[in-house]
């Protein structure tokens, strides 16, 4: 390939945050009309180095060229001015604003010294077509869930015609459909010359829409190899050693019942919901987006309201929207949302990994620091955690590391029954394996686990038991033997409302 293909090249790029080597020296090229993907462990380097792309960090040595020449990247204008988008890990968008007033923030078009509202709604609503994206331009972003962002902010990429589109982990919100969709606009703008990195966790999309890949480890550019390589290889060059087993699975004695549901539903939402987990069970939920999987979880966990029906702990029955009485009786929840509910961004590693055992000490009104501290450590370590101390800020902690102190703030916090929503999203294959590990050791001291997943081989590998999810109602129950890919689709698809109208009417009801 001519140098005539190359748009950017990036020279042993150093960066340093205090206490930390972010990157180490990094080489990168991207050309015309490539996917160019960028893989590497939680904490590698991966978004710092795009950052120094977009203007939002600056290198501390090494060159960055566009076309050829040097450039200096000060801030977010440079950037635009040389043709480079970005979309973060962490979201951009204005909640407030309406989805076209962010796509256009800032060069919003103008009609006699006015904003042209008519002409940017109408603009936006093209590029929303092409993400292919239902949603009002007039719409407040505030209102929009995880996956509509993320196309929003896709959409506003495209108006900006960047030559250069850098996506950080685009895929780890979306669902498959999404993804596909995605994956089509991204092609698209391959065959039109665009170049794209890609950063991703999810190694089946190397192959499926990558053309080279470049491996960091530690910050340093360690390898660069071809989309079409192995996995196991791509897993070998990132990790540095290979993954024997991604799904570790050890099923224990199962014990009584820990949770137990009955009937719940909240009207509209998801009707007549049952099930029970024992001790010594990990039971997965499957289904897809809008199943009403996220509001059951939240309604047993107290975080939501419910109408009808039971929750109880070890046979006592909970009070209802009451996230303290649920805690009380050891029901943890790690969410889905990690910043918006996981976190608290300005407090320390220590800190966030303390936020649940430290209530239960004060209430019981002995605060043992040496031990929180000795057990955040150790939880940190079993998690590895990539931090320069227990004393680091949690916002300038990698996306995967954040998500890895959210779910061990729970797992030191003793409890009973742990319910993950989407526990390993953003998390690299290695840390991966790690946290399974972890849930295995849970449930062989006898807890039960309750596992959200919209990552199918996942919730295959680590469930002894898959309920399935449609239209807000527990459309079957699979045991892990019975439970394939197939099996469950055919669950999540159904339609769960009807068969129960029938046999109900058929009973007379
Ligand atoms: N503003 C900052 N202050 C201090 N440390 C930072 C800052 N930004 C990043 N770091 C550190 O730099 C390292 C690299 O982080 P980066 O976010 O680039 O990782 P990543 O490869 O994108 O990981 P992930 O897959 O988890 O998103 C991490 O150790 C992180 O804590
Ligand atoms: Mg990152």
């Amino acid at each position: 390939m001519s140098n005539r293909d190359e748009l950017l090249r990036i020279e042993g790029i150093r960066k340093t945050f205090p206490g930390v080597v972010a990157l180490d020296g990094v080489d990168f090229d991207l050309r015309r009309g490539e996917v160019h993907v960028l893989l590497g462990e939680n904490g590698a380097g991966k978004s710092t180095l795009i950052k120094m792309l977009s203007g939002a960090y600056h290198p501390d040595e090494g060159r960055v060229l566009v076309d050829g020449e040097e450039v200096h990247i000060r801030g977010a204008q440079d950037a635009e001015r040389l043709g480079i988008a970005t979309i973060y890990q962490e979201f951009n968008l204005v909640p407030d604003l309406t989805v076209a007033e962010n796509i256009f923030l800032g060069r919003q078009p103008r009609r006699f010294g006015m904003i042209d509202r008519k002409t940017m709604e109408a603009d936006a609503e093209v590029l929303l077509k092409r993400v292919g994206v239902n949603v009002s331009p007039r719409a407040r972003v505030r209102e929009l869930g995880i996956a509509r962002l993320q196309m929003v902010e896709i959409a506003k990429a495209l108006s900006l015609n960047a030559r250069v589109l850098i996506m950080d982990e685009p895929t780890a919100v979306l669902t498959s459909e999404e993804v596909e969709k995605l994956f089509v606009i991204v092609r698209q703008l391959r065959e039109d010359g665009v170049g794209v990195v890609f950063i991703t966790h999810h190694l089946e999309e190397i192959a499926a829409l990558g053309d080279r890949v470049t491996v960091i480890r530690d910050g340093k550019s360690v390898g660069q190899v071809p989309a079409t390589t192995a996995e196991d290889e791509l897993v070998r060059l990132m990790v540095g050693r290979s993954i024997e087993q991604q799904y570790p699975r050890e099923v224990p004695e199962k014990g009584a019942a820990l949770l137990t549901v009955e009937g719940l539903t909240r009207d509209g939402v998801f009707h007549d919901v049952s099930f029970e987990v024992h001790a010594g069970e990990v039971v997965g939920i499957a289904g897809l987006v809008g199943a009403g999987r996220t509001e059951v979880v939240r309604a047993v966990f107290g975080a939501d309201p419910y109408d009808k029906g039971d929750v109880k702990v070890a046979g006592a029955r909970l009070k209802g929207h009451d996230v303290n009485a649920a805690m009380a009786a050891g029901i943890g929840l790690v969410p889905e949302d990690r910043k918006g509910q996981g976190l608290v961004l300005d407090q320390t590693v220590e800190e966030n990994l303390g936020l649940v055992t430290m209530r239960a000490a004060t209430r019981a009104g002995l605060v043992d620091l040496k031990g929180q501290h000795e057990a955040a450590a150790r939880i940190a370590g079993q998690l590895g955690v990539r931090m320069a101390g227990l004393g680091q800020h949690v916002r300038t902690l990698s996306g995967g590391n954040q998500q890895k102190v959210v779910i061990g703030k729970w797992l030191l916090a003793d409890t009973k029954v742990l319910i993950l929503d989407e526990p390993t999203r953003g998390i690299d294959v290695g840390a991966k394996v790690e946290i399974y590990q972890l849930i295995n050791e849970l449930t062989a001291a006898g807890a039960a686990v309750l596992m959200i997943s919209s990552d199918l081989p996942e919730v295959l590998g680590m469930s002894d038991r898959v309920l399935v999810m449609a239209q807000g109602r527990i459309a079957g129950e699979l045991a892990a033997a019975d439970a394939t890919q197939d099996a469950v689709m055919a669950l999540a698809v159904s339609n769960p409302t009807n068969e129960k109208t029938e046999t109900e009417a058929s009973r007379g009801h």
